[in-house]
């Protein structure tokens, strides 16, 4: 049976933070991010992390926290970081703690998106798209199989893919 959270994972940029605390409003759960949650708990900003201790640190991070989350979470609906289920233990931690939702988004909006964007380590700088498109290919199908749920969100607007996300969360999860 799975634990009453649901755990939106996806690339940067694909909406996981604004679906999460707009489906977190309408079913009267509570909202956390795990990039806030590690900035909190160390007291620094993660392009400060990075720049600072390195991403391997950061990583670590998201683990620790994890392992928290899986005992304690409850009510939650949970933004993760876009290289959250790229490690294995992640990703089975990120199972224990919910249902977990891919927000499957096209690396051209994606792109679009993160234009004016600064504050993500892995997407800032030149030649964004030069980086950004073999990371992007190198992580879907890790997404997909990290997944109780692909959400295509192309073309959808936030009220239909929060809906489709009750629908899918209210009973049967599935692939
Ligand atoms: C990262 C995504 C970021 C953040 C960090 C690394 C990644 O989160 O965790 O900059 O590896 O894709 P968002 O997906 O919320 O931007």
């Amino acid at each position: 049976m799975k634990k009453n959270n649901i755990v939106l994972i996806g690339f940067m940029g694909c909406g996981k933070s604004t679906v999460g605390k707009k489906l977190a409003g309408a079913l009267g759960y509570a909202f956390s991010d795990t990039d806030a949650m590690i900035e909190e708990a160390y007291g620094t900003t993660i392009s400060a992390m990075f720049a600072e201790k390195g991403e391997e640190y950061f990583r670590n991070a998201e683990t620790e926290l994890l392992r928290k989350l899986s005992k304690d979470a409850e009510g939650l609906i949970l933004a993760t970081g876009g290289g959250m289920p790229m490690r294995e233990e992640n990703a089975a931690l990120l199972r224990e703690i919910g249902t977990v939702v891919f927000l499957e988004t096209k690396i051209e909006t994606i792109l679009e998106r993160l234009q004016n964007d600064t504050g993500r380590p892995l997407a800032d700088g030149e030649d964004r798209e030069k980086r950004l498109r073999p990371l992007f290919e190198k992580r879907l199908p890790v997404y997909r199989t990290a997944a109780d749920y692909i959400l295509d969100t192309e073309g959808k607007s936030f009220y239909a893919i929060i809906e489709e996300i009750k629908t899918v969360t209210d009973g049967v999860t599935k692939k």
